[in-house]
């Protein structure tokens, strides 16, 4: 008698059990990232990923949702943060992707920047990649890649238009001045491909017909590394406090490669002074309210940005000035400048975040965070002796003072 109220007890039990398995594994079920456009190359392997919270399922890309449902740790100090990140991040995703420019022999520096980014970061939350060249990309090239991404990759062949010279170039007057620059050594200065690569990532990376599948974009470059464990979501943390654009080290322009940028630049803002923000960054940009740059700008190797604010009709209005103007050719205008000019006019100061917890290198210089709790918690492989933040040739002192930033303790150790 007791030994078969015992089994009932065990059917019950098991039964209980049963169901509540039935349960969770129903809550589960999230349908993933919507899938891309039709030239997507398939995973090999498995699941984007699995939602894992058993309470609340992962809102869909792009679907509203309470941040409070999705805490996510910034730091040790917060609810929620594991030491060891294991396993696919709960919560939501952004509607965003890394981008990268690349050629086909670009293919084994871009695995080491991948590597380094799914490790630290992407592997938990497997954003898409979106590579761009101007080349169709061979299959060593998509194989490489795509077995490293752990989001979904996709491969896109820039247009023509968008890697040539515009019509109203004088092409005598540019062959004159890359010959000039090569006689004066300036970097990169009798380039065409570079010039075309510093134009279309002005103006036409973001209008891409891949890139329109996205809000957000993070930009990776071939051969950089990325020192410090990612916890949480960059994207979300953009979205979620209002930032637009995002940088990790800034620095002085070659003013060889710019002389009349900010002639432009003015140009614009007398023609445009509807997109002029109030509590803009002039004072980033400018150490005399506007008359003369300072030649300050963002790094943009390493970007975090908004891709609708680059479609916005302001950005694209001073690109089209900028462009008229012929400086792409007739100088050498980096997109850095031409980001960072029109971040400082047309972003407010708070839209502009500088991503400490983003330790990167590309060479020649490192933004290693300066305090070494943080270095300790994010497992850091930099040496703090290697960061440029508060070097003499950095602007990012320039930019905690105007944003009234608290420097991390020990900075003044770091600027020689
Ligand atoms: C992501 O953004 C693009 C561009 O705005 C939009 O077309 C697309 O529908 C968005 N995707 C989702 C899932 O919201």
């Amino acid at each position: 008698m007791a030994a078969g109220g015992a089994r009932h007890l065990r059917f019950l039990l098991f039964g209980v059990f049963c169901v509540i398995v039935f349960y969770f594994v129903s809550q589960s079920s999230y349908d993933g990232v919507p899938n891309g456009p039709q030239n997507a190359v398939p995973r090999p392997r498995g699941e984007p990923y699995v939602n894992q919270s058993p309470l609340k399922a992962a809102p869909a890309v792009g679907a509203a949702y309470n941040p409070a449902d999705f805490p996510m740790p910034m730091g040790p100090s917060d609810n929620g943060w594991t030491d060891i990140l294991g396993g696919p991040a709960p919560g939501p995703r952004m509607n965003a992707t890394f981008v990268t420019l690349a050629r086909n022999s670009d293919v084994w520096d871009i695995a080491k920047s991948i590597r380094q980014v799914e490790d630290r970061f992407n592997r938990r939350y497997n954003y898409d990649w979106v590579f761009l060249n101007d080349k169709p990309f061979d299959e060593t090239f998509k194989k490489v890649t795509t077995s490293l991404v752990s989001g979904t990759t996709f491969y896109g062949e820039i247009a023509e238009e968008h890697w040539s010279f515009p019509e109203w170039i004088d092409q005598d007057k540019a062959a004159k001045v890359r010959a000039d620059m090569k006689e004066r050594k300036i970097i990169y200065g009798d380039s065409v491909s570079y010039r075309h690569m510093c134009r279309f990532e002005s103006g036409f990376f973001f209008r891409q017909p891949l890139m329109m599948n996205y809000e957000w974009y993070w930009r990776v470059e071939p051969n950089i590394k990325l020192f410090c464990d990612m916890h949480y979501d960059p994207f979300r943390f953009m979205v979620e406090n209002g930032k637009k654009y995002a940088f990790v080290l800034s620095l002085y322009e070659y003013i060889e490669t710019i002389p009349t940028l900010w002639e432009s630049t003015k140009k614009f803002i007398k023609n445009h002074p509807e997109h002029i923000v109030e509590d803009n960054s002039m004072g980033f940009l400018s150490d005399d309210g506007g008359e003369t740059y300072n030649r300050c700008h963002f790094w943009s190797n390493f970007e975090i940005g908004s891709l609708s604010w680059l479609r916005s009709k302001a950005y694209i209005d001073f690109f089209e000035s900028l462009d008229k103007d012929g400086g792409f050719f007739y100088e050498r205008w980096g997109d850095a400048p031409v980001h960072s000019i029109a971040a400082g006019l047309m972003l407010k100061k708070d839209e502009i975040h500088f991503f400490d917890d983003a330790a990167y290198w590309h060479v020649p210089f490192t933004h290693c965070p300066t305090d070494e709790k943080r270095r300790m918690d994010l497992r850091c492989h930099c040496n703090p002796k290697d960061n440029f933040d508060w070097k003499g040739y950095s602007c990012t002192s320039r930019y905690f003072d105007l944003n009234g930033l608290e420097k991390p303790k020990g900075y003044e150790e770091q600027t020689k």
